[in-house]
């Protein structure tokens, strides 16, 4: 793998919520990481603007607003995503097969191999058995996990957003090609902030991460280009 290759796997997390803080991010960062993500909080604030700004800096986009509503909204809603022209976005595989396939399908028809690729969250990392219990889901949660992950992938979805801890266990289930998404990464240089359960950015990728989205310790550096670039080599580190 070259360092440019490490970039790409870097996924930075626009946890922002003005244009201006994206503009300034995106010039420091576009050469230096793999891709932005917009989630909730940004694209509720600033919409589709969000997304322009970064590509304006020439980046690539993760459009992470996890969908899940009835079959053809979700479809609609993830052709309009497409439209934007980001490389990622995502829906709840808790919606269902059905849901998932019909918006597999609907983008994989209009856009082909130009596509974006399709995300599925299987169990949110925030919950616990106990939340499970709560919404009546009585299954251990990594069984539920893996069972998600293989849904999404029947369902034309291409890979998931998994905790740290949960990349071997789909990467056995699913196989090499499903994509792996993953928060919950700390380089050795950085604070855990309120992450509990990390990796380092080399285990990540070295369990079978494709991506590693990665917020704090790059927002918070004194020199977020550089945190960037201490992140490339750490990937790289890893697999020497
Ligand atoms: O700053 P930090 O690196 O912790 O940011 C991680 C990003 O990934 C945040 O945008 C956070 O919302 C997101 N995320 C996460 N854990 C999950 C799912 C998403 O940290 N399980």
């Amino acid at each position: 793998m070259t360092r440019e290759e490490a970039r790409t796997k870097i996924i930075f997390a626009l946890d922002v919520n003005g244009l201006a803080e994206i503009d300034r991010y995106a010039g420091i960062l576009a050469g230096k990481v793999g891709m932005f993500k917009v989630g909730k909080e940004l694209f509720t604030c600033c919409g589709p603007e969000a997304v322009k700004t970064v590509q304006r800096h020439g980046g690539q986009v993760f459009l992470d607003l996890k969908y899940h509503d009835i079959p053809n909204t979700v479809a609609k809603a993830m052709l309009e995503a497409a439209r934007l022209g980001v490389q990622l976005t995502n829906l709840h595989a808790l919606g269902g097969a059905e849901m998932m396939e019909t918006a597999a399908t609907a983008v994989r028809k209009e856009f082909g191999d130009e596509r974006p690729r399709l995300l599925a969250v299987t169990i949110l990392t925030s919950s616990t058995a106990e939340t499970l219990r709560g919404v009546g889901i009585e299954h251990p949660l990594q069984d539920m996990v893996v069972r998600l992950a293989k849904l999404a992938q029947e369902a034309g979805m291409d890979g998931v957003v998994a905790s740290p801890l949960e990349i071997e266990l789909i990467r056995a289930a699913c196989g090499p090609d499903f994509l792996i998404v993953t928060p919950g990464v700390r380089p050795t240089f950085a604070a855990a902030d309120d992450q509990k359960r990390i990796m380092t950015p080399a285990e990540a990728v070295g369990a079978g991460a494709d991506y590693l989205v990665i917020g704090r310790p790059i927002a918070k550096a004194s020199d977020p280009a550089a945190a960037a670039d201490l992140i490339a080599d750490e990937i790289l580190g890893g697999r020497l």
